[in-house]
């Protein structure tokens, strides 16, 4: 039976998506769902793609700082925020940035979804390395087929160790598409991106300094040996 799911998913994944039909992953159900945090803070997304989750954040938040690995979609990120009409997204700028090297630029929240292997490296250079930061790291990450997220979370080693809290909602809901009534911004934003996400749910986690700094000292974790080698990689890379 699996092996029939499998199979029917990888061809679904070779077929054109019907990106203007519902349901499909809005950006704007994840600004919704952080809103509290990021509302009038400068925001940086680590890993904007092109772009959509930054202008979905650039309502609540006072500036949007999108950065991002590949330059091509920078660019086009960039594009957005120049075309769109009115300065529409006159608060939110994208750069070129490897995390795992450069410089990461200051932020009140950092919202990121990137692959879990770089969890502990982006709390070494967010938390470690950066005193002043005292917001909190929004971290997405999501698992098809995954019913209980802080399980899986605990598979990856820095949620187990360091706390904080985990979320989960759904982004496929047609219902995030409208915003007090504001559907052209978020239609700009589906014009340039989203189609629908195959993950049923999408999860945050979400951890501040003190959390971090707390279990930091006091728990000594199994996962120590990775740590220890994700920190070395780094400083070998930098
Ligand atoms: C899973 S996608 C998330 C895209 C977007 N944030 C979203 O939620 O739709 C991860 C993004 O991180 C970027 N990325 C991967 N490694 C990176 C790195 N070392 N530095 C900066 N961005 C990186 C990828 O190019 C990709 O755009």
């Amino acid at each position: 039976m699996q092996y029939i799911i499998n199979y029917f998913q990888y061809i679904m994944k070779y077929l054109p998506h019907n990106i203007s039909g519902y349901p499909r992953r809005s950006p704007l159900a994840v600004a919704n769902r952080i809103e509290k945090y990021i509302v009038g803070k400068h925001v940086c997304e680590i890993g904007s793609h092109k772009g959509a989750i930054s202008l979905a954040l650039s309502q609540y938040a006072s500036k949007v700082t999108g950065i991002e690995i590949h330059k091509c979609l920078v660019y086009e990120a960039s594009k957005i925020v120049d075309n769109a009409p009115g300065g529409l997204y006159e608060n939110t700028s994208f750069e070129y940035c490897d995390i795992t090297t450069d410089s990461i630029p200051a932020a009140d929240i950092y919202y990121v979804w990137i692959t879990p292997k770089l969890f502990n490296l982006l709390l070494r250079r967010l938390l470690d390395e950066k005193p002043d930061f005292k917001g909190k790291i929004i971290f997405a990450f999501t698992k098809m087929g995954v019913t209980n997220p802080v399980q899986y979370l605990k598979t990856m080693g820095a949620y187990n160790r360091f706390g904080g809290e985990v979320i989960t909602f759904d982004i496929n809901s047609p219902s995030f598409y409208v915003f007090n009534g504001q559907t052209y911004r978020d239609k700009m934003i589906k014009t340039y991106s989203m189609s629908k996400s195959p993950h049923s749910k999408y999860n945050l986690w979400i951890i501040d300094r003190d959390e971090y700094m707390k279990n930091k000292l006091t728990v000594n974790h199994p996962y120590e040996n990775e740590w220890q080698h994700l920190c070395s990689t780094y400083k070998s890379l930098t």
